[in-house]
């Protein structure tokens, strides 16, 4: 695929889940990897396989994206050393699944530091290199979790309403610059999110019917690259019912409450 072969691509939450299984592929396909997480050992393992499997060039880049000085510094030094990016995708992210009353407040404040503020810098700073050269795609991982809000979510639910709020505005924004913003929005997909999510593996197996794989959510991802999609949304019947959820609030509040109450 030459869209992506040559291309400098930088994947945070590389280390497990959609982002690992977004290495192998875009590694099949020629890209150069700049892979980052917090778990050295394991992105040293993804660069590893994607090195022998596919000969790819890699760089493990370790990151936390709550750590702001953090991301000025790596971006800094990508740029510095490596000039244009051409494509971001930020994955890094988790989530918890707990009635809000109940909710340690700590835990808002570092999900929020995650899955939104560290996003949102990442952004900016990859923008401000790719502007000068009138070219770049930045992907943000959302949810359909940012598009149907259901109980016990509130505060990843928040998350990704921010995520897609802001990416609607960056993709306005980066319109004049000929830089693509796209949202990738999956229903549950089975990676080790869901240890942390629940724990207790009940929420993954009640909906199982519509549970995707991060291969397929990767290569779902990989087919916007390049392209103007504003969102990528998965599974179909979660992408119709997120409609239906805008259209028909009053009963979707009474459906997700009841019928379709999983956790
Ligand atoms: N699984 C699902 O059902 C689902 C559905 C919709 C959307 N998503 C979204 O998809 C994205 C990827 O999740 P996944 O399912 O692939 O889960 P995963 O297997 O748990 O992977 C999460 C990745 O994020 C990284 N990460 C977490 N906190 C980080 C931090 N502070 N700084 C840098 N990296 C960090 C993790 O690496 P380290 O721990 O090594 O830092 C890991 O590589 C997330 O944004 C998630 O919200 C997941």
């Amino acid at each position: 695929m030459t869209k992506v072969k040559d291309k400098l691509i930088w994947i945070t939450g590389a280390s497990s889940g959609i982002g690992e299984a977004l290495a192998y592929q875009l590694a099949s396909k020629g890209a150069i990897l700049i892979l980052s997480a917090r778990s050295v050992d394991k992105l040293n393992e993804v660069k590893q396989k994607c090195k022998e499997k596919y000969n790819a060039r890699v760089i493990v880049y370790p990151l936390d994206v709550s750590d702001f000085k953090a991301i000025e510094k790596a971006v800094s030094h990508i740029t510095d050393k490596l000039g244009h990016i051409d494509v971001l995708i930020n994955n890094a992210g988790f989530g918890h699944t707990q009635a809000f009353t109940e909710y340690d407040f700590s835990k808002v404040e570092n999900m929020f530091k995650v899955n939104v503020l560290g996003l949102m810098y990442m952004s900016q700073l990859v923008a401000k290199n790719m502007i000068p050269f009138k070219s770049g795609h930045i992907l943000n991982v959302a949810s359909i979790a940012g598009k149907i809000a259901t109980p016990k979510s509130a505060v990843y639910s928040a998350t990704k309403f921010a995520v897609i709020g802001f990416s609607n505005t960056l993709r306005l924004e980066m319109k004049d610059h000929d830089i693509k913003v796209t949202t990738v929005n999956p229903g549950p997909v089975d990676t080790a999110f869901f240890d942390e999510f629940d724990p207790s593996g009940a929420y993954l197996e009640n909906v199982s019917s519509v549970v995707l794989s991060a291969d397929y959510v990767a290569e779902q991802t990989i087919k916007a690259i390049g392209t103007s999609k504003r969102e990528v949304n998965m599974p179909k019947v979660l992408d119709a019912a997120a409609k239906l959820y805008t259209l028909f609030p009053t009963i979707s509040d009474y459906l997700v409450r009841t019928a379709f109450n999983k956790k």
